[in-house]
């Protein structure tokens, strides 16, 4: 059993960390505060090739394994969680659903353009009244022949502002159940999409968060994903992946309080001596370092399997509802640690806290992780493969 990572994987961990610490460090603070999307440092993030890291080279990607994407997005979300869920978005859900399922012509057309930050790209799967029951698409897209009528509207949609491609998921034959469903490459300067308020979050504030409406937008059908009805399917397979990149997020958040933790323990000073040295502290640590790690296994395990065409579905859940859950608990230490100066927004472990908390919600909750779990132990998939 080999835990090292290869030479590019760590490559590809330092320019990230370097990155997060330089570039991203010094303004999220206040980006958190005035709800800014961060423009300019989604620019820097697609020079450097965080945008389509698994894409391949053929059309603009860095055609890296999903190892180097997790290792990335963990060294990003230890500073700034909505730089982070930017870009998970970006390569998880959108890029790597359109290359794998899309097809030439998508491709070409799509596909370097969002790996070069040129376009940004949405997953538009939520609704008013389908979650996380996500066959419940409300959302309509009527076969006009050679072009699909898409009518509805879609909640929470992390880039949905900024974004010039949205990946939509609707109902195109509600008798066919989930089997009537399809996915859909739509054009946001299409007439008929109306992209309503920013969302004024608890968390990830920075990042660009709404709900989205389509009135009578005209789809052309070489823009139908997959085969007619393999919506729901292909929603489920990025979603799988997806879950990864947001693993990945909480255990950024978790290491990062950590580090924030180790820190400030060794500089702050109480009863002569620095809190690090008192045990209260010094346990905490050595709890948060215990579960950081374990999510850390999960988490690269999950990215492992995914890169050796092995099944990672259960692996993604594991690794999402443990390492969210670990984000939880670290961010809220983290606080304890830096006492009355963490709960100030001028140091970042407060932050920390309030983004942790999606990593419990978005891309399935970890109520549906558990779901997803429990379906396959219970069929069996008791042992993992090794
Ligand atoms: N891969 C491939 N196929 C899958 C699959 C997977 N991981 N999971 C399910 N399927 C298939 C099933 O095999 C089944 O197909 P057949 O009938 O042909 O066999 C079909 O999909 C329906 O599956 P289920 O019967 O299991 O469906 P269900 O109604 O019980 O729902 C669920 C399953 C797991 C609960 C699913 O609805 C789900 O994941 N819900 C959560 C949705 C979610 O994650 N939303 C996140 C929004 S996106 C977001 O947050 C992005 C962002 O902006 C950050």
């Amino acid at each position: 059993m080999d835990f090292k990572l290869t030479e590019e994987q760590l490559a590809v961990k330092e320019a990230a960390r370097e990155f997060a610490q330089k570039e991203l460090k010094p303004g999220a603070i206040e980006r958190d505060n005035h709800m800014s999307y961060p423009k300019e440092q989604v620019r820097k993030m697609a020079e450097l090739g965080f945008l389509g890291m698994m894409v391949s080279p053929e059309y603009g990607g860095g055609g890296m394994d999903t190892v180097s994407y997790v290792v990335a997005m963990e060294e990003i979300s230890k500073i700034d969680n909505s730089c982070s869920v930017i870009m998970s978005v970006n390569n998880s859900l959108v890029c790597w659903g359109l290359e794998t399922y899309g097809t030439e012509a998508q491709k070409q057309e799509y596909l370097t353009k969002l790996c070069t930050g040129e376009w940004i790209g949405a997953f538009c799967l939520s609704e008013p009244e389908a979650g996380s029951d996500a066959t419940s698409q409300r959302t309509t897209a009527i076969d006009m022949g050679d072009h699909y009528i898409l009518n509805g509207t879609k909640n929470w949609i992390t880039n949905g502002g900024t974004s010039r491609v949205h990946l939509v998921i609707a109902q195109t034959d509600v008798e066919k159940g989930h089997r009537g469903i399809n996915a859909f490459i739509v054009d946001t300067q299409w007439q008929g999409v109306v992209i309503g308020a920013k969302e004024d979050k608890l968390g990830i504030r920075a990042s660009d968060t709404h709900t989205i409406m389509y009135n009578d937008v005209k789809v052309p059908k070489e823009n139908r994903i997959g085969e007619d009805g393999f919506g729901f399917k292909f929603a489920m397979k990025v979603l799988s992946g997806g879950r990864i990149g947001i693993a990945a997020q909480a255990l950024g958040i978790g290491a990062g309080s950590l580090e924030l933790s180790v820190a400030y323990s060794k500089e702050r000073e109480a009863f002569g001596k620095p809190i690090s040295q008192h045990q209260a502290i010094a346990f905490k640590l050595a709890d948060m370092a215990n579960e950081v790690e374990a999510a850390r296994l999960l988490v690269y395990r999950a990215a492992w399997l995914k890169d050796q065409g092995k099944d990672y579905v259960s692996a993604a859940s594991m690794a999402k509802v443990f390492a969210s859950e670990v984000a939880m608990r670290s961010a809220v230490e983290a606080v304890q640690v830096h006492g009355g100066y963490g709960f100030v927004k001028e140091y970042h472990v407060e932050r920390l806290m309030r983004d942790a908390k999606i990593t419990q919600i978005y891309e399935g909750t970890s109520e549906i992780q558990r779901l997803v779990i429990s379906r396959n132990v219970l069929n069996g998939e008791l042992y993992p493969e090794y």
